[in-house]
């Protein structure tokens, strides 16, 4: 079993923990907090526990580090991770500027090592259903994909709602498009905390002539986790505030009889949903972490993934402040 070390053991470090604890070999887990250290040594007496990432570095036995840090810290973590010859799993986002990712995925190249950047909803089913709908056809041509991640939830002061929400849609709707935007415009306004942009609204149009939308904020009456993609001949819902019906298929589409030269109809059928299994995504997540750490990094395909998300956060970035 591989040797894992984790640092970042606060609130969302602890769900890695459970997971990889069950899963692999927990050799150490770090924080700069006494309290969690102690809380964490309790529960983990297998693992060595330290405020110093370096010790984890220091360690030869040592095959992988999985970073649950804050955001700004990403980069040059993981950094020093690959330096030291470690794999490395790390939250998303893994840098704050695409030219730091491009640093970190040439690291990862030259030493063949893993570099998986946190994407969670790549691994959720109901998102793997929505690809699946796409490349066996069923929706037909993808025109255009739409998501609301909108809730009055934690009002952040780090991190705006582009990077704090916006890095899951944008994660799910470049895997799905599967190009590379060649127009990006986001407008919000930070109503709260000054710098800190709590309702951001994002266009993206890629070379296909495909677009996209993101509704992103904490300043909402509505609680929603929604993904709406459109297909010629389908459209289909991702819903993940819904318990059974994740995903919805909508047989819906507009179409152009013969010899009616343009005139579009509609078209209504049937409106069902798959049976998505209940798999815990993380679980699936740190599954595919392992599985990378057993058969090698391959062509980097998911800090490649991690790139394309960083490169056109840090273009919207620009949009917004513009
Ligand atoms: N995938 C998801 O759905 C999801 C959800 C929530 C958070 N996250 C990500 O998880 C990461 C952590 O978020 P959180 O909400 O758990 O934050 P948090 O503030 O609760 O925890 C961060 C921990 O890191 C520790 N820390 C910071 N710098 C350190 C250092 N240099 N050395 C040792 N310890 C250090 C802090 O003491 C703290 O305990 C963020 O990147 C966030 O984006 C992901």
């Amino acid at each position: 079993m591989p040797r894992i070390g984790q640092v970042g053991l606060g609130y969302w470090g602890k769900n890695l923990v459970r997971n990889f604890a069950e899963l692999a070999t927990l050799a150490w887990l770090c924080d700069a907090s006494a309290e969690l250290r102690e809380q964490f040594a309790g529960r983990h007496p297998e693992a060595r526990v330290t405020a110093s990432f370096a010790d984890l570095l220091a360690d030869e036995e040592l095959d992988a580090v999985v970073i649950a840090t804050p955001v700004p810290t990403h980069y040059p973590l993981a950094r020093q991770a690959l330096d030291a010859g470690k794999h490395v799993f790390v939250e998303k986002p893994p840098a704050m500027k695409g030219a730091e990712m491009e640093e970190l995925l040439e690291l990862a190249e030259e030493r063949n090592l893993v570099l998986m950047p946190g994407h969670l909803l790549l691994y959720h089913p109901g998102v793997l259903k929505l690809k699946e709908l796409l490349d066996t056809g069923d929706l037909g041509e993808l025109l255009c994909v739409y998501s609301n991640r909108q809730n009055l939830g934690i009002i952040r002061r780090d991190e705006n709602a582009l990077w704090s929400l916006g890095v899951h849609d944008l994660s799910v709707i470049l895997h799905l498009v599967a190009e590379e935007p060649d127009e990006v415009v986001a407008n919000g306004n930070a109503f709260l905390n000054e710098g800190v942009e709590d309702v951001v609204f994002c266009y993206l149009r890629f070379p296909s002539g495909k677009i996209a939308h993101m509704h992103l904020s904490w300043l909402d009456p509505h609680k929603m986790r929604k993904l709406t993609v459109v297909g010629r001949e389908k459209m289909a819902v991702f819903d993940d505030m819904e318990l059974e019906r994740k995903v919805t298929i909508y047989e819906k589409a507009p179409w152009e009889p013969a010899g009616t030269y343009g005139e579009w109809r509609t078209r209504t059928g049937d409106i069902f949903s798959p049976k998505i299994p209940n798999d815990e995504p993380l679980r699936l997540e740190c599954e595919h972490f392992l599985r990378l750490l057993a058969q090698g990094p391959g062509d980097h395909v998911e800090a490649r993934d991690g790139l394309r998300v960083v490169r056109a956060l840090d273009r919207l970035t620009e949009s917004l402040r513009g």
